[in-house]
């Protein structure tokens, strides 16, 4: 993995001054921005965690009339677990925020991927010479998204066409269309190859051209309104312009980075790892999840398991009674969340207690003669379905 970043910025703009211009400049274009949701979709959809700005708008991108306009830009928190084998890497966090904007049925993509444009060459400073454009290069239902690629011309940006990489959806049904994706070069070298080929190419920001509703039998039909979709994630956004080799390292995480190592000791990928999965932890619960052993509340439970885990592998007395008071304050005044910190530290605690009884009943069951050899899949349906002990755990505590 290439850690070098030479975005030419370095700007000395905080990730809230970031949020705070990508506002201002979309209402300045007459947007108004709406507040960001919960983690939580509304009761009924069957997606565990909003896991894009456009989540909340469903609604209004299907032809409801928005109380506040066709216009519409916000900040909003999301969850990702698609992403958590790639938490660590440079760009990928577990929650983050997503900065957002949407025309319903008003302006069409070529007007957003220029203003796009806009800001983050006039508005953040990024040298044009350093950007490429993705498009959709069209397949045999859609053809290819001409309008982008022409917009793109006329900027004189490098444009990569390709098919799935350029076509985006929230699920397997639903609101979705082609997209044009802005990507940013953070090589230590003049800008080569393309996003595809070159992964020193950096997604920053996406434009969904929302004009289509996918239906259960793998049909498209039309939106009712041709909407544009935008989303681009704020810590990637603020690191890259902050010249920060990763997510990890932008403003937003300065108090983990600080208090997190004073107290453990831990490796690069591990450090990266426990203050990713701690900090989505805080604002999971939050948000009102409970570690539980289905849907968000799993979700929830591996998050804090996984913390657990990598604290332990080195020194067991490691555990989360000694998590600073001050980071997860510090996360949920970030997300703006109104949970009491207390509230946040029993809950890690007591899921920790329950980690460890069954940490002590599944090395009591794995000493029994009967699992010294290879476990066969009907062990693991036993320790699982008898002693409560899912496969990842038992695996964790018998290193093949
Ligand atoms: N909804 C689009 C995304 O999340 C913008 O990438």
């Amino acid at each position: 993995m290439n850690t070098d970043v030479n975005t030419d910025v370095n700007t000395d703009m905080t990730t809230d001054q970031i949020a705070r211009t990508f506002v201002e400049y979309f209402e300045e274009r007459g947007h108004r921005r709406i507040s960001g949701s919960t983690l939580l979709p509304t009761p009924g959809d069957p997606v565990l965690f909003t896991t894009s700005g456009m989540h909340p708008l469903i609604p209004y991108l299907q032809g409801r009339p928005h109380p506040l306009g066709n216009r519409l830009v916000n900040v909003q928190r999301c969850l990702r677990t698609t992403d958590l084998d790639e938490v660590g890497d440079r760009t990928h966090l577990t929650v983050f925020e997503m900065l957002g904007t949407w025309s319903l049925g008003d302006y069409e993509g070529p007007v957003s991927l220029d203003w796009g444009y806009g800001l983050l060459t006039e508005g953040f400073g990024i040298d044009p010479g350093l950007l490429h454009a993705t498009v959709f290069g069209g397949d045999d239902r859609t053809g290819p998204d001409t309008a982008s690629l022409e917009l793109w011309q006329s900027h004189g940006v490098p444009v990569e066409l390709t098919v799935e990489d350029n076509w985006w959806s929230n699920g397997p049904t639903g609101p979705c269309g082609p997209d044009s994706e802005i990507f940013l070069w953070t090589g230590d070298t003049p800008p080569e190859s393309t996003p595809t080929g070159d992964d020193r190419w950096v997604e920053v920001w996406n434009h969904v051209m929302m004009r289509h509703l996918r239906l259960a039998d793998g049909s498209l039909v039309p939106l009712p309104q041709r909407n544009v979709d935008t989303g681009l994630g704020l810590e990637r956004l603020a690191s890259l312009l902050q010249g920060r080799r990763s997510v990890f390292e932008c403003d937003v995480f300065d108090p983990w980075r600080t208090l997190v190592p004073a107290l453990w000791q831990l490796d690069e990928p591990s450090l990266r790892l426990v203050c990713d999965h701690l900090r989505s932890a805080v604002v999971v619960i939050g948000d009102g999840v409970r570690p539980g052993n289905t849907g968000r509340g799993y979700v929830l439970r591996r998050l804090i398991r996984r913390v657990l885990t990598v604290l332990r592998r080195d020194d067991p007395w490691r555990g989360l009674g000694d998590l600073p008071d001050e980071l997860v304050r510090h996360t949920l005044d970030r997300f703006r969340q109104e949970e009491e910190p207390e509230v946040v530290r029993r809950v890690l605690l007591d899921e920790e207690r329950g980690f460890g009884r069954l940490l002590e009943r599944g090395r009591n069951v794995l000493a029994r003669r009967r699992f010294q050899g290879p476990l066969s899949e009907e062990d693991f349906h036993y320790l699982h379905d008898t002693h409560g002990l899912p496969r990842d755990l038992v695996l964790s505590l018998r290193p093949e």
